[in-house]
């Protein structure tokens, strides 16, 4: 899978992208991960330079981000695209499927079971990083852009909902987590896990992991996992 990330700020997704699962699925080639800032893709010199944000039309608060810069940043995207097909096809890639995704806070909720659609169904990931007030409509119009949310509250721009969909979609492709199988959603578990020790005292307190999971039964482990399990995502 190859996610390529539009953002005027690609510093944000640094040391993220180079810890842990993330940064072990990008050295083995699992997931790559571009930026491309639609910065670079104003034209124009100092007389006629036009910024990468400009006033809303009909007024408001703020500023929009322009449509052509962001065009431009995905025509780029999209012709790399083809030309990565030719260097390297295996049978999964062989038919480029690419994904826009445009993040807006009202739009449609982000879940784990979209992402595993589009981990099967796409070969390219797109991602638009608005900033401001957002970008101007007709990006998504022209680009008939997926427009997603990762939930009921606004953040400052697009890049914290692009690294939640990296994230949750890298884990959905196998060789990305150590154990396929130990994806949360794919097995019984609780939402309760304990770790050593068996007793941890904590001001004056005692607090035990629940007797069952030292019990070595386990149907009755499995048991205690499945009810404890009802506040899980996606049930
Ligand atoms: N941009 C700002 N807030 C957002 C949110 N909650 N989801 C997606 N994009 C956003």
């Amino acid at each position: 899978m190859r996610f390529h990330i539009i953002t005027i700020f690609p510093d944000i997704f640094d040391s993220y992208l180079k810890e842990s699962i993330i940064g072990r699925a990008i050295k083995n080639k699992f997931i790559s991960v571009k930026f491309y800032n639609p910065r670079d893709f104003i034209r124009g010199n100092k007389s006629n330079y036009k910024p990468v944000d400009d006033k809303p039309y009909g007024g408001g608060p703020g500023m929009v981000m322009r449509a052509e810069p962001i065009l431009k940043a995905i025509e780029t995207v999209v012709k790399k695209i083809s030309t990565l097909s030719r260097k390297r096809v295996t049978p999964q890639e062989g038919n480029k499927k690419i994904l826009i995704i445009n993040f807006i806070p009202s739009a449609e909720k982000f879940t784990t079971n979209y992402a595993k659609t589009i981990s099967k169904k796409y070969t390219d990931i797109i991602l638009i990083c608005g900033r401001y007030e957002g970008i101007d409509a007709r990006v998504d119009k022209i680009l008939k852009t997926k427009k997603l949310s990762i939930g009921d509250y606004v953040l400052t721009g697009g890049e914290i909902p692009a690294m939640i969909l990296v994230d949750c979609v890298s884990r959905q492709i196998e060789g990305v987590l150590g154990n396929f199988d130990s994806r949360e959603e794919e097995r019984i578990s609780s939402s309760e896990v304990y770790t050593r020790p068996e007793v941890l005292k904590h001001k004056n307190k005692n607090y035990k992991v629940p007797k069952v999971l030292l019990s070595g039964d386990h149907k009755k482990i499995e048991d205690w996992k499945k009810r404890e399990k009802n506040d899980k995502i996606n049930k």
